[in-house]
């Protein structure tokens, strides 16, 4: 048991290997954390009156939370599960080995549908697609209900989660779910019915101290709501974050009003330039800029955008000083001051010579968040 205990408090799981741990999602919460996401529930709603329930509960440290009337933790992982049925005590505690993706409905999950249900927990995350640590990733994942397929598992727990219709769902998840537009909408049932009460940033550095480059993780507290929420209500938020900051999506203009992300070599004829396909911050900074050849990933820059391109080139320099927490989001810019500056942005590209007043740009487009 005590051997248990320390490794719960590390967050991570002792009985797999690094591929497994991948491909399960497994890294586990630590307890600070699931007491932080516990206030966060309690400052809304008195749980005794609510199932809890875990859907990915792990060794179970969500389902250690007092004050419930009962509680159910699933996992797909037995050894997983074993361990979660020593450690937690609850009276009221069923624990299922299933699949939370499969035949997702209440009395597939033993789940009385007049129970009142909380859905807490930390879904795992693994965007099949992205290249990061691709070579570690299992290419025959287990069935998922057709409703509830998309790129990232994650993304499809939280559909599963709206289907079993909770009261609450308190879970941690990668911020770039509600931030990137394209993920919002592909929340669907959930983002249509779920609506943002509160939450807190944290970075995933918690989760992989080793990582090269960290991102956001929301601990979020939804409620159900006729309304749900849409990218408007989301760039209105106030996210406010475990270093005590606070940041809104609207208090920024973003790059992607004034240029093309992706390649658009179909409609762009005349280029002086080619750069490579842009993502969020995090990409920028393992990506290349400008590229010397010709690629199925280039941007064709018109010779107006220049230094719009130039501008993403040296903001690339900049990374160091963009905190964790606003590393998913687009490249930002501040227009009218980078048109007074415009010169000095197509020359400190060219020359790699970061300008006094460059300098000076930055830590004022950052304000309180520059590092
Ligand atoms: C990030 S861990 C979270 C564990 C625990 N809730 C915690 O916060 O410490 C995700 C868990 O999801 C489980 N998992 C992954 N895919 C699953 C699936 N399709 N059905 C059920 N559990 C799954 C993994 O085995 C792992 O235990």
């Amino acid at each position: 048991m005590d051997t248990m205990r320390i490794n719960m408090e590390s967050g991570q799981p002792t009985h797999l290997e690094c591929s497994a741990q991948i491909n399960l999602g497994s890294f586990y919460t630590p307890l600070w954390l699931v007491q932080i996401a516990f206030r966060m529930l309690i400052w809304h709603v008195n749980p005794k009156d609510y199932l809890l329930l875990d859907s990915a509960c792990g060794y179970g440290s969500f389902l250690t939370l007092p004050g419930f009337q009962a509680y159910i933790g699933m996992d797909q992982d037995l050894q997983a599960l074993q361990r979660a049925a020593e450690l937690c005590q609850q009276p009221n505690l069923s624990l299922l080995h299933k699949n939370a993706l499969h035949s997702v409905s209440r009395v597939h999950f033993n789940i009385p549908n007049s129970s009142k249900l909380i859905i807490m927990g930390n879904p795992p995350y693994n965007d099949r697609t992205s290249r990061v640590r691709a070579h570690l990733k299992d290419k025959s994942p287990l069935e998922v209900d057709t409703s509830l397929k998309a790129r990232d598992i994650g993304i499809s727990f939280l559909r599963s989660f709206a289907l079993l219709e909770p009261d609450y769902i308190c879970v941690l998840h990668p911020l770039s779910y509600l931030i990137k537009r394209a993920n919002l909408q592909a929340l669907k049932n959930f983002a249509l019915h779920y609506r943002l009460l509160d939450a807190l940033v944290v970075s995933s550095q918690i989760f992989c101290p080793k990582s090269l480059s960290y991102f956001p993780i929301i601990v979020a507290l939804y409620k159900r709501d006729a309304q749900g929420m849409d990218y408007s209500y989301i760039a209105r938020f106030c996210f406010k974050t475990l270093e005590n900051k606070c940041f809104t999506l609207e208090q920024w203009d973003f790059i992607s009003t004034y240029v093309d992300k992706y390649p658009n070599q179909q409609r762009v004829d005349s280029k002086v330039a080619l750069f490579y396909t842009l993502r969020d911050i995090n990409a920028l900074a393992r990506s290349k800029t400008f590229l010397d050849r010709q690629s199925p990933h280039a941007i064709y820059v018109p010779a107006e955008k220049y230094s719009l391109y130039c501008y993403i080139d040296v903001f690339k320099t900049q990374i160091p000083h963009i905190p964790y927490y606003l590393r998913n989001c687009d490249i930002f810019l501040d227009f009218a001051q980078f048109q007074n500056l415009e010169e000095q942005f197509i020359h400190a590209s060219q020359s790699k010579q970061i300008s006094p007043q460059i300098a000076r740009y930055f830590r004022d487009l950052l304000g309180v968040h520059y590092l």
